[in-house]
């Protein structure tokens, strides 16, 4: 069942029922000021860090669910409704929610009337601009109230929710015009405000939450709109609001447009204030709201807003055989990876903001799905990330945006961290063939007197690596490694102890973690990363260190055949008794998916059959119609020796969840593995505009991935199997976007960025006749016609590039100009 549906000429989802069976998000905003916003206007926003400059409350998991947003109430003689159906709940004559790139627009009518929002945050401003056009349909005039609605969070959203009996007391706010300033310790330690602001005089307002909508009352019916009349109430401590009142009469056939504004504004310590030393200086958001302040001017910002989505959005371009795979290439998959790129996985409508800042390996990652987009914020990126890394080449997993800094209650020693470094690093160099990042000066652990070259960072990330194999030569795992809930040294027995960081006194004297216990998918992802450093050495001319590293990766394939291999799969790891973890000998948890498209896709073991033996029995074990459990056969018991993976029940999360994320290893690895077809299957059976039509089981949004699917064996120790199968959570902020633009993209289409060009090597289904693409690459267009006679689904027989043959299928950097390439499969 379908809740809406793809309008692909403007790139939006159309949501046409405001009952989705989860709220259906979007974000505004890329650069600094961000915006949630769920398809009945729920949501927040902060700026920069959604945890220390947080700017409106929410409420996360609230009841009923999506409680708090940017609300407009309107008072038609004792109708009271929403544009967006909640928090009021009437019914309305009409509904549609329209989910575009950077911007949303609400629309609902009632009896005559109809409302329609526009919220989007233009380029380069620091706030969420909101167009309001209410239009009597009805035949006669009509006479409402309209109120607008904004709770302001006291910055920390963590100090926010809990830190009660001080927050109570601390509330500020100043009124001016039809613009209502939240200064909560403005006066102190702050250098920042808040404001909301609506282009048109007001006949009241509210600014105390309790006076607007009662202590006993809810946000679906605020005393204020019931009453129909505001009160102009002003906040002093509690909980400050921003809500205009007007009253409006409007002719048959008569609009109206509002435009309001909800900005955020930092001033220089000297300026904060006028004269008097208490009133705001308004200098910088008056000049803000005039920014915005008019119809003419948001069509101008919107104007602005979409041209450089079409920018974003032409770099890469297909036109396959499938409208869904071009939908998912040309427009959502690419819009979420710039999301994730933002957020990391910091705030979602699962993510509180408050619990995580930006990832390390998930930020890495991150770039691997968007570096063609804005190759100069991925370079600024990697840059930031590589200054939280320690001179060992180890890593804070996670980091402040607002700082900067590693946050060291979460620390480090996350196995896998320091190689999506290596892998991110090199995909900025292939995409731009910018080499001069290298050479850039980077501090270790944020200090500058420590600062090294990014290739030493490069270094020290690999040899992190090698240096620190256990008894089987192979990685050791660590607090855990890609999978954060398989933790070897960990051995919890307490509730409360955090898997990932709890220090179990037997490995104290050992440095935190076992000596013994061995990641398996650490050493694939090294076979798979390690070449990229290597191909970075010999182009530096740095012939030695490239055999040197070169040696080491052989060595380490040699340890995995010789320790790792299980005979039809690789093994996940050896736990810290020096058991086998993911083995056929083991009676829950034989198969894992992590380690095997890496082990396939570094050649591990591929001249004794281990790939395609491998890929069978990935099929066979692992494989459902909506997609690859993580593992099989589920955990039904908790495994102390394996930590957190074996806390869930079976069918979530990384107990045999279908994490989406590492589906797309499979599909790349499929697809090099010459198997299209079954690339294809995999890709399709996970990707949203692919799983629309199972919206009311998917749950979650159908225009992006989730971090996890319910498994085959969600609900199956409870006599519930098959409720939960196919169940999506934790939408948006997950690595899942990333690579699956890498699996669609670089894999089964093929158009993968190299260091010395452009290699196109498609591996798609053979019923295919071929598809075409546009890539701008280093600074020329090339036109890619990609033709399949004989039904194959993979090898490139032949390629011209401007008429010209050219041997094998890289397509050398051509320069400015339109190329034209042209490639016969066979
Ligand atoms: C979750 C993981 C998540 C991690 C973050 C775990 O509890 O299950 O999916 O990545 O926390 O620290
Ligand atoms: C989500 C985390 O953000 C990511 O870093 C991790 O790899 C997966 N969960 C798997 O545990």
């Amino acid at each position: 069942m379908k809740f809406g549906y793809f309008d692909d000429s403007k790139r939006e989802y159309v949501i046409t029922s405001p009952r989705t069976p989860y709220p259906w998000i979007n974000y505004l905003g890329t650069q600094g000021f961000f915006s949630l916003i769920s398809n009945t206007a729920g949501g927040y926003c902060f700026y920069k860090d959604a945890r220390l400059r947080r700017i409106t409350r929410y409420r996360y998991n609230n009841v009923p669910i999506d409680m708090g947003g940017r609300y407009f109430y309107i008072n038609d003689n004792g109708c009271i409704w929403n544009p967006g159906w909640s928090p009021v709940k009437t019914e309305l004559d009409s509904y549609e929610c329209r989910h575009g790139m950077g911007y949303t627009v609400i629309t609902g009518s009632k009896n005559g009337l109809r409302a329609c929002a526009t919220f989007f945050v233009p380029q380069n401003y620091d706030g969420e601009v909101q167009q309001l056009v209410l239009t009597n349909e009805s035949s006669a005039a009509k006479t409402f109230s309209l109120f607008s609605f904004a709770e302001w969070c006291l910055w920390d959203a963590q100090d926010d929710c809990t830190n009660f009996q001080r927050n109570f007391s601390t509330g500020r706010v100043e009124i001016k015009d039809s613009t209502i300033y939240h200064k909560t310790e403005y006066r102190d330690r702050r250098n920042h405000f808040a404001f909301y602001t609506v282009n048109d005089k007001i006949d009241g307002y509210d600014t105390d939450r309790d006076s607007f909508i009662g202590l006993y009352n809810g946000f679906n019916d605020p005393q204020a709109v019931v009453a129909g009349k505001a009160n102009n109430s002003f906040a002093d401590g509690w909980s400050p609001i921003a809500s205009h009142y007007k009253k409006i009469t409007l002719a048959p056939g008569e609009s109206k447009t509002l435009v309001f504004i909800l900005g955020y504004v930092e001033m220089p310590a000297h300026k904060k204030f006028e004269a008097d030393g208490k009133t705001i200086n308004k200098e910088k958001a008056l000049a803000m709201i005039d920014k915005y302040n008019t119809p003419e001017k948001v069509a101008a910002g919107l104007a602005e807003l979409k041209s450089a989505w079409d920018s974003l959005l032409g770099i890469l371009n297909v036109n396959t055989p499938d409208d869904k795979v071009d939908r998912m290439v040309n427009i959502w998959n690419q819009y979420q990876c710039m999301v994730t790129f933002n957020l990391s996985r910091s705030a979602s409508y699962f993510e509180s903001g408050i619990g995580r800042g930006m990832g390390f390996r998930d930020s890495n990652q991150d770039i691997l799905g968007f570096v063609h987009q804005i190759p100069d914020r991925a370079r600024e990126r990697l840059i930031d990330l590589a200054a939280t890394q320690l001179p060992d080449g180890g890593c804070y997993h996670q980091y402040q945006p607002l700082t900067k800094k590693g946050n060291s209650d979460i620390g480090g020693d996350f196995s896998d961290d320091p190689l999506w470094m290596i892998l991110s690093v090199a995909s900025y160099i292939k995409e731009t063939g910018d080499w001069s990042i290298l050479d850039e000066n980077v501090p270790y652990d944020n200090d500058e007197s420590k600062a090294k070259p990014m290739l030493d960072h490069l270094n020290a990330s690999f040899y992190h690596i090698v240096n620190n194999l256990g008894p089987h030569g192979l990685p050791l795992a660590m607090r855990a490694d890609w999978n954060d809930c398989i933790n070897l040294s960990c051995f919890s027995d307490t509730p409360g102890e955090s898997f990932q960081t709890y220090t179990n006194p037997k490995f104290k004297a050992e440095g935190g973690y076992s000596k013994v216990a061995e990641s398996v998918m650490v050493a694939t992802l090294f076979t798979y990363v390690g070449p990229n450093f290597v191909g970075i050495l010999e182009h530096k001319g740095l012939k030695d260190e490239a055999a040197k590293a070169q040696a080491e990766i052989d060595k380490m394939k040699a340890n995995i055949m010789a320790s790792a291999w299980d005979g039809d799969w690789f093994l996940r790891a050896y736990d810290a008794n020096g058991e086998k973890m993911g083995s056929k000998e083991c009676e829950e948890g034989q198969i894992f998916i992590e380690p095997q498209g890496f082990a396939i896709m570094s050649d591990v073991g591929k001249d004794q059959g281990a790939d395609l033996r491998t890929l069978k029995a990935i099929d066979e074990r692992l494989n459902t119609k909506f997609g690859l459990v993580l593992n099989n056969p589920a955990f039904t018991k908790y495994y102390i020796q394996y930590g957190e993976i074996s806390t869930y029940p079976g069918g979530y999360k990384e107990n045999a969840g279908i994490f989406t994320h590492n589906n797309a290893w499979i599909i790349c690895a499929a697809a090099y593995a010459g198997q299209g077809d079954q690339a294809f299957k995999y890709y399709s059976e996970i990707a949203p505009a692919f799983t629309e039509e199972t919206s009311d089981i998917h749950k979650t949004e159908p225009y992006v991935y989730g971090q996890m699917i319910g498994g085959k064996d969600a609900g199956a120790d409870i006599g519930m199997q098959g409720d939960h199968f196919g169940q999506g959570k934790n939408s948006w902020l997950t690595g899942t976007a990333a690579w699956n633009m890498v699996a669609i993209s670089q894999y089964i289409l093929g158009i993968k960025p190299d260091f010395d060009g452009l290699s196109v090597d498609p591996s798609i289904p053979s019923a295919w006749d071929g598809f075409k693409a546009t890539r701008k690459f280093r600074g020329g267009v090339y036109n890619i016609t990609i033709k399949n006679p004989s039904h194959v689904c993979k090898g490139v027989k032949s390629m011209t590039v401007d008429g010209k043959a050219v041997e094998g299928n890289v397509v050398p950097v051509m320069g400015a100009g339109e190329h034209e390439v042209e490639i016969v499969l066979g």
